[in-house]
């Protein structure tokens, strides 16, 4: 049988700054409360970067742990694509930035902007480059510091968010074009510029060179969520060649239990089967589906060898899913 190339990921890790910012500390300057909060989203807490970090500082944290658990050392990256909304500087790159902190040698280096489906793009834009022999070791990185992008006035949006970084090694290694394979097994990603308004930054570069502040019609973004994903994942199964059943664990962007928990009911896993760390994390964007796959790895239940399903959903819109055998 002819082999194929696989990009598999061979190492994980996350990393969440010191500060922890409770539902009651928000309520004491927005109009809100804890009991809210969790009703209608299962948010308790989420972490804050501090002041002197910037997003490549979480994200080098992120990586570092990944390599550790890879077996790998900067020295060995040529690939880093890093999915963020929140960068240092409006360029350069936070991949050049973390290829720089971490000292890796010459090599690729880009980001990727798809706000919350950030990781499951740069997965797909990695996988591109690993499963044709074009790189040997890649990091693969979701980094936030969506605390920064807050109007703290606007209590439908403050709440959500936290700040964070997960990274993911991928290497090159032969399978046998089978579902047995370890590796990236299937992708699919969707966008709709249409549904703009409904999530979005206020400022820009190149329109009112402002950093500006997420707006977001939340009940909009919820209808869109779980029709959407759902469709996502049956195609990224079916271009992995797996059934839904098939899967060990769902890990999903972290942004609301309710649509977290509406999506795997709509495509039939069953909540145990659910990694869930919006209640610790709040919404990390890009970063939310590597952290909770690094918690779910750190904490053994994930295991080598075991079928995940990755799907997102963000501003843009866009979304998509993805298939990995560990
Ligand atoms: N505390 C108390 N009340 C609040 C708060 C709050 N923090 N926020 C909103 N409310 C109020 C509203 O003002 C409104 O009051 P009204 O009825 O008097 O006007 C009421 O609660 C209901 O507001 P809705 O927006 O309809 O509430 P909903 O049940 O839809 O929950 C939420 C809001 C949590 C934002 C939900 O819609 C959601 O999770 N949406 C999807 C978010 C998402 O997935 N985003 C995509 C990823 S993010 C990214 O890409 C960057």
């Amino acid at each position: 049988m002819t082999k194929v190339l696989r990009s598999v990921v061979t190492g994980v890790g996350g990393y969440l700054p010191d500060e922890v910012v409770t539902n009651a500390d928000l309520a004491k300057f927005v109009d809100t409360s804890d009991e809210w909060i969790i009703e209608r989203t299962g948010i308790r807490q989420r972490h804050r970067a501090a002041p002197d970090q910037a997003v490549s500082d979480l994200a080098v944290e992120a990586a570092r742990r990944a390599l550790v658990a890879a077996g790998k050392t900067a020295a060995d990256v040529d690939l880093i694509v890093v999915g963020t909304t929140t960068p240092d500087l409006t360029f350069p790159a936070v991949a050049t930035i973390v290829q720089r902190k971490l000292g890796c040698p010459i090599g690729v280096a880009f980001d990727v902007q798809a706000v919350c489906s950030g990781f499951v793009y740069a997965l797909s834009a990695a996988d591109g480059f690993v499963a044709r022999g074009r790189s040997k070791c890649a990091l693969v990185i979701g980094a936030e510091t969506m605390t920064r992008l807050m109007d703290w006035t606007d209590r439908g949006t403050c709440v959500l968010f936290g700040d964070g970084a997960g990274a993911v090694v991928v290497e090159p290694m032969e399978g046998e074009g089978t579902t047995a394979d370890r590796g990236l097994l299937g992708f699919a990603l969707r966008a709709d510029g249409t549904k703009q308004d409904l999530l979005y930054v206020d400022g820009g570069v190149s329109t009112n060179g402002q950093i500006g502040h997420l707006r977001m019609q939340g009940n909009q973004v919820f209808r869109h969520a779980v029709v959407n994903i759902s469709e996502a994942v049956f195609a990224a199964a079916a271009d992995a060649g797996i059934e839904v059943s098939d899967v060990d664990w769902f890990i999903p962007h972290q942004a609301n239990q309710r649509i977290l928990e509406g999506v795997a009911k709509r495509v039939g896993i069953s909540h145990d089967k659910v990694i869930s760390t919006v209640a610790e994390h709040a919404n990390t964007s890009a970063a939310s589906i590597p952290l909770a796959l690094a918690k779910g790895v750190e904490d053994g239940r994930i295991k080598p060898g075991q079928m995940l399903l990755l799907e997102a959903m963000g501003g843009g819109l866009t979304w998509g899913a993805c298939v990995i055998r560990l």
